[in-house]
C-alpha cells in the first residue's frame, strides 16, 4: 500500500500531548491523531490517545469515544455512520478511507495514526477544506441535460442502458481517490488554469456521458479537451486501489479517452475553430 503524503500546510511537530486510558481500561490501543488549531500556538502537533477499544468496532467509533470522553477540542467530520455520506474520509494508517467502515480488525495490533485526507487544507485537526474538490465536481455539471422537449411523465431508460450506470452512480464523493492521487497533489489546484480535476470529478463526468438519456455529449468532451484536466492521469491506480465503494475511476477515465478518440472527424470545438 502507498503510503501518502501529510496535509499541505504540514510539519508535524511531534511533541503533542499524551492521554491514558482511564484505570480498570479493558482493551486498549493507541491512536495517534493530526492536530491543527488555526488559534493555537505550535501547529500542528500529533496527540496520542489511549483508548479503551473492549467495545469499539469501528475506527470512528474511537474517534467519537475520544470526542465524547477526553478531548472535546478534536474535530472530525461524520454524519451517517453508514459509509453513504462520505463525510467521514481521512488516512488511516497510510491509507484514505472512510472511518465509520474502517473496522479496528482492519487496522493490525498496533498503534493507528489518523491523519486529514492528502495534500489539502486544513480547516482544523481532521477538517479539510474541500472547495476546490466540490468547484471540479460542478464544472463537470453533474445533472442530465438534454436537447429534446421534456417528456410529460419521466425521461425512459431501458434496462440495458441504467446497466451502464453500475460502478459509476455509487461514488459518494468522499474524495478519498483524488486525494490520493499524485497527479492531482501535483497538477489539481493551480488557481484555476490548467487543472487536472482529478478522479472523482472525471467518474462523474464519465457517468453523465455514460447516460444514454444525456444528449450533451459532445459539449461534455469539449470541457474536458485540454492538456490537463483529464489528460494528467497516468494510471497511477490509487485511486481504485483506495475508493472505499470499489469502484474504479481511473477505468472511467480510460473510458473517457476513448469517447474522445472516436469523436466523429469536425465534432470537438477545437476542430471546428480550425
Ligand atoms: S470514486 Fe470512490 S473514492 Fe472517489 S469520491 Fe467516489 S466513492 Fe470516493
Ligand atoms: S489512475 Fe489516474 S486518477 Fe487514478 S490515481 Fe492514477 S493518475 Fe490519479
Ligand atoms: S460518516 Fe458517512 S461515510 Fe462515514
Amino acid at each position: 500500500m502507498v503510503q501518502l503524503t501529510l496535509p499541505k500546510n504540514s510539519k508535524v511537530n511531534k511533541n503533542g500531548k499524551t492521554f491514558k486510558a482511564k484505570d480498570g481500561a479493558g482493551e486498549t490501543r493507541i491512536f495517534h491523531v493530526y492536530r491543527y488549531d488555526p488559534d493555537a500556538p505550535e501547529n500542528p502537533r500529533v496527540d496520542s490517545y489511549e483508548v479503551d477499544v473492549s467495545n469499539v468496532s469501528m475506527v470512528l467509533d474511537a474517534l467519537i469515544k475520544i470526542k465524547n470522553e477526553t478531548d472535546a477540542t478534536l474535530a472530525f467530520r461524520r454524519s451517517c455512520r453508514e459509509g453513504v455520506c462520505g463525510s467521514c474520509a481521512m488516512n488511516i494508517n497510510g491509507s484514505n478511507t472512510l472511518a465509520c467502515t474502517k473496522a479496528m480488525d482492519e487496522c493490525g495490533s498496533g498503534d493507528v495514526h489518523i491523519y486529514p485526507l492528502p495534500h489539502q487544507p486544513v480547516v482544523k485537526d481532521l477538517v479539510t477544506d474541500l472547495s476546490k474538490f466540490y468547484e471540479q465536481h460542478a464544472y463537470i455539471e453533474p445533472y442530465l441535460q438534454a436537447k429534446s422537449d421534456e417528456p410529460e411523465t419521466e425521461w425512459r431508460q431501458s434496462q440495458e442502458d441504467r446497466a451502464k450506470l453500475d460502478g459509476l452512480y455509487e461514488c459518494i464523493l468522499c474524495a478519498c481517490c483524488s486525494t490520493s492521487c499524485p497527479s492531482y497533489w501535483w497538477n489539481g489546484d493551480k488557481g484555476g488554469k490548467e487543472e487536472y480535476l482529478g478522479p472523482a470529478a472525471l467518474l462523474q463526468a464519465y457517468r453523465w456521458l455514460a447516460d444514454s438519456r444525456d444528449q450533451l455529449d459532445n459539449e461534455r468532451l469539449d470541457k474536458l479537451e485540454d492538456e490537463f484536466k483529464l489528460y494528467r492521469c497516468h494510471t497511477i491506480m490509487n485511486c481504485a486501489q483506495v475508493c472505499p465503494k470499489h469502484l474504479n475511476p481511473a477505468k472511467a477515465i480510460a473510458e473517457i479517452k476513448k469517447l474522445m478518440v472516436n469523436r466523429p472527424e469536425g465534432e470537438s470545438a477545437a476542430q471546428k475553430a480550425d
